[in-house]
């Protein structure tokens, strides 16, 4: 097993009172996507500026969009591109589970703008989003003071506080509503690598006790990134911002985690897979191939 033992060590998880930094910086990438010409563009996140602040939205002034992206793609090699990509592949995969599911939930949430962008997704459906209580009350402040933006896309959408690292998961879903006994979908993005191992496989035991065709869509950080000559740059990087990257596991290592649990792997998908998949062979973006997507599934159904 080649996950990071001793991550701890790299920092103190989320500031106390103070939302994500990563969900903010997720969201100004999703917006520098939305600047991108239509041709080369492969995600369309046009909610995702209204939840920077002051010190993060001039980076995605429109006149400064290569800049950035020059400046960024050399601080975090590959991972801005990555980012882009896992959101298309996420919200792809949730449109086509959607009409034969029961509940949505997704999980460390962030700025995640879901809901507002898929109108279509059934009414029927029950909306969650789960997320650490600073940030996710950081989101709901900046929908309230956007009605004219936000309109009443979020008016069904249940918001769970809850703390991976402390908090039973299912639990606090059930005191809002979420059935345990439906089929349900969950999107978790961007969150497995600040996660403990424990939390992550804590969190990974709950989401197996779903109904069964329940699906469940990560990402995840190779530990064989390790050995790249950026990794120590990266990993300074996410320790400066407080969030500390602290979970990596290689693909090959994955059943370790998920077979104990009962779940699944539908598909892996690398980052080089994603570089195929969504961008035009004109574009020169790089995808990290240090991190990869994974589509799990309960049961048999
Ligand atoms: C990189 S952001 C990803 C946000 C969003 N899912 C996206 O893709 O844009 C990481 C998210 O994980 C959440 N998070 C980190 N540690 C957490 C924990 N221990 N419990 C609950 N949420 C956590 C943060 O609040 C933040 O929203």
């Amino acid at each position: 097993m080649r996950e990071t033992r001793g991550c701890e060590r790299l920092g103190r998880q989320m500031k106390p009172g103070r939302p994500s930094f990563t969900a903010e910086g997720a969201a100004a990438i999703r917006a520098l996507e939305t600047l991108r010409p239509l041709r080369l563009r492969i995600f369309e996140d046009p909610y995702a500026s209204a939840f920077l602040s002051r010190r993060t939205r001039w980076r995605t002034w429109v006149g400064l969009r290569l800049l950035i992206e020059r400046l960024m793609e050399r601080a975090l090699p590959g991972v801005i591109p990555f980012t882009v990509a896992r959101a298309r592949w996420m919200d792809d995969l949730l449109v086509e589970l959607a009409p034969r599911a029961e509940q949505i939930v997704i999980l460390g949430a962030g700025y995640d703008t879901t809901f507002a962008r898929h109108p279509e997704l059934p009414r029927r459906l029950a909306y969650f989003e789960v997320d650490h209580p600073d940030t996710g009350q950081a989101k709901r402040a900046r929908i309230a003071a956007r009605p004219e933006l936000f309109g009443d896309s979020y008016d069904k959408v249940r918001s769970v506080a809850v703390n991976f690292e402390r908090e039973n998961l299912i639990e606090r879903l059930g005191e809002n509503g979420f059935d345990l006994g439906k089929q349900t979908v969950y999107v978790w993005s961007g969150v497995i690598p600040y996660l403990e191992r424990s939390a992550v496989e804590s969190t990974l035991r709950q989401l197996a006790r779903s109904a069964s065709g329940s699906h469940i869509m990560a990402d995840l950080v190779a530990a064989r990134g390790l050995k790249h000559k950026h990794a120590s740059r990266t990993l300074r990087y996410f320790k400066k911002l407080g969030e500390s990257i602290r979970f990596m596991m290689d693909p090959e290592d994955l059943k370790t985690i998920i077979a104990p649990v009962g779940l699944h792997v539908e598909s892996v998908v690398m980052g080089e897979s994603l570089r195929e998949m969504y961008f035009k062979p004109e574009d020169p973006r790089r995808v990290s191939k240090f991190a990869y997507l994974v589509h799990l599934r309960t049961g048999s159904g």
